[in-house]
């Protein structure tokens, strides 16, 4: 005899094998659905539309890789339940306006690598409105107006009031209307494919006072003269990563204007000076200048990379003259070409060391300043070593100094206290001779 239990379980295996019976067919479906009806992978099927047999049980949607080219209105009317949708690298080209009705619980929607335009005919007015819960919207890799204003449909991504984080083109010229306003809760703005020419005091502007993070990298045709108010009103930002995005650091450092005061956890301007900007009569080597720097040395960073940019020199104050060298954290400075341990170089530079007290990770490797000849010319011995005595910050986890090709005139004998956290010291490729580091605690 069948307890209830059993009897249940027997149904509902039964009824699991009848759906994948039914849809297998059919031939034309062939999702992979998860036994719970939970989750469905329709990824790579051909398909030129949204199945319509799909279990109504469904929490989330994979149709990457299809061949749809339009979101019917009702696509999803019966997947009340849906919280993820993926309609990746399809060829989508138009939403209707009623094509999400019935997602009022869906979080996340990708629509990447697609063939949409930024403009109201793809993006009827009302097509977001049912997203009402939607936390990520993830939209790059569609189409940007090439010689023209991208006047983006802002009137159509004010309905998503939930959205925190949004990934989107940064087209060429690019317009965001009042309608982005609306997004009281988006924290995360992230651009990727950036196609930007000119950052301007008011390209940003709808988005300032509310987000976070600004990711806007790889920005590589944009012009080197940006406006420096463009950060301005960006009261809560806390992460600003222009990694790669060729501004040259000169003004990236300047577009610190606008943020001056705000407790950041990351300044990513890794590479923003490009090698080419010869052509614009820029040059790639930089020489850092007190008023160049003065609003970084205001700020309080916990994690700064000002890697790969062409830094020769720099003046006194400029770049370890932290007023708050105690935000520090990581410190990347790697892929330069300056000279750390000479002259009034050194002290100011073991000075921030001894106030950068929370520092747990200092980078400074792949640096040639010098090459060293080896011929005998120089007499090691004959130079007298002058020892520095460095409390260890706290919390120093990681010292590289890897691929540094000096000369061999520093003649420090450097003893690190109290350096119970330190694990890493990474000293390979490097060619100083006269610099002796002993480690105590
Ligand atoms: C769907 O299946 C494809 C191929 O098997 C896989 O790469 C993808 O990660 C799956 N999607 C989800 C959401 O798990
Ligand atoms: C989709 O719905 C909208 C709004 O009801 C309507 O204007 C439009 O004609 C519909 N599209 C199609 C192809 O039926
Ligand atoms: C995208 O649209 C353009 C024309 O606007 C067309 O040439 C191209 O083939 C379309 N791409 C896809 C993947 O449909
Ligand atoms: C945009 O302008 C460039 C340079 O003038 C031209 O080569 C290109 O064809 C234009 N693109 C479009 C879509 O008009
Ligand atoms: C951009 O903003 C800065 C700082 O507020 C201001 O000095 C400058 O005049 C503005 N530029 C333009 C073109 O409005
Ligand atoms: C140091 O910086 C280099 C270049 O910027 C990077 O490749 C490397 O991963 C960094 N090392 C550590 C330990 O983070
Ligand atoms: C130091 O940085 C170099 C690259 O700059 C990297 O290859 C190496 O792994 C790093 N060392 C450690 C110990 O992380
Ligand atoms: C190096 O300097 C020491 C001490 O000043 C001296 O005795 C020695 O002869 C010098 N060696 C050479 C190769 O000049
Ligand atoms: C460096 O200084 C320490 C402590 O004063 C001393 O013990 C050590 O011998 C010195 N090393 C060199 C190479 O002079």
């Amino acid at each position: 005899m069948f307890s209830q239990q059993k009897l249940k379980t027997l149904l509902k295996i039964s009824f699991f094998i009848s759906v994948i019976t039914k849809v297998n067919s059919e031939g034309k479906i062939n999702c992979k659905i998860t036994r719970d009806y939970l989750h469905a992978n329709c990824s790579h099927r051909q398909l030129n539309e949204v199945p319509t047999d799909l279990p109504k049980t469904l929490l989330s949607l994979d149709l990457t890789g299809n061949n749809i080219e339009v979101l019917s209105n009702n696509s999803f009317k019966h997947l009340t339940l849906l919280q993820n949708i993926i309609i990746d690298n399809n060829r989508l080209l138009n939403i209707e306006s009623m094509a999400f009705t019935g997602l009022g619980r869906l979080h996340k929607l990708s629509l990447v690598n697609n063939n949409l335009t930024y403009d109201y005919e793809t993006f009827p007015v009302d097509v977001f409105q049912p997203l009402k819960m939607l936390k990520k919207l993830n939209i790059y890799g569609n189409k940007c107006f090439e010689n023209e204003s991208t006047h983006y449909p802002d009137v159509s991504f004010s309905f998503l009031t939930s959205l925190e984080h949004l990934t989107i083109d940064l087209c060429k010229y690019p317009i965001f209307g009042k309608g982005f306003k609306d997004l009281h809760n988006l924290k995360k703005l992230e651009f990727k494919q950036c196609y930007l020419k000119r950052l301007e005091n008011d390209t940003l502007k709808v988005f300032s006072g509310v987000i976070l993070e600004l990711h806007m990298t790889q920005c590589l045709d944009i012009d080197t003269t940006v406006e420096y108010g463009s950060l301005e009103g960006m009261e809560r930002l806390s992460v600003l990563n222009m990694e790669n995005t060729r501004i040259s650091l000169p003004s990236a450092l300047r577009l610190l204007y606008g943020i001056q005061n705000n407790l950041m956890k990351i300044v990513n301007f890794y590479q923003v000076s490009d090698q080419n900007f010869f052509r614009e009569g820029k040059r790639f080597a930089v020489i850092l200048t007190k008023s160049m720097t003065i609003y970084l040395m205001k700020m309080c960073i916990k994690n700064l990379n000002i890697g790969n940019n062409g830094i020769v020199e720099y003046e006194k104050d400029s770049l370890f003259g932290f007023k708050h060298a105690g935000c520090l954290e990581h410190f990347y400075f790697s892929e330069n070409r300056f000279v750390i341990l000479n002259g009034w170089g050194s002290n100011e530079f073991f000075q921030f060391f001894t106030k950068a007290k929370k520092l747990r990770e200092l980078n400074f490797s792949y640096m040639p300043w010098k090459f060293t000849r080896y011929d005998n010319t120089f007499n090691i011995s004959s130079s007298k070593l002058v020892n520095v005595f460095l409390p260890c910050p706290e919390n120093l986890h990681t010292i590289n100094i890897s691929h540094v090709l000096a000369d061999a005139n520093l003649h420090y004998n450097g003893t690190l206290i109290g350096c119970n956290t330190l694990s890493v010291i990474d000293f390979s490729y490097t060619t100083f001779e006269d610099l002796y580091f002993d480690f105590h605690g």
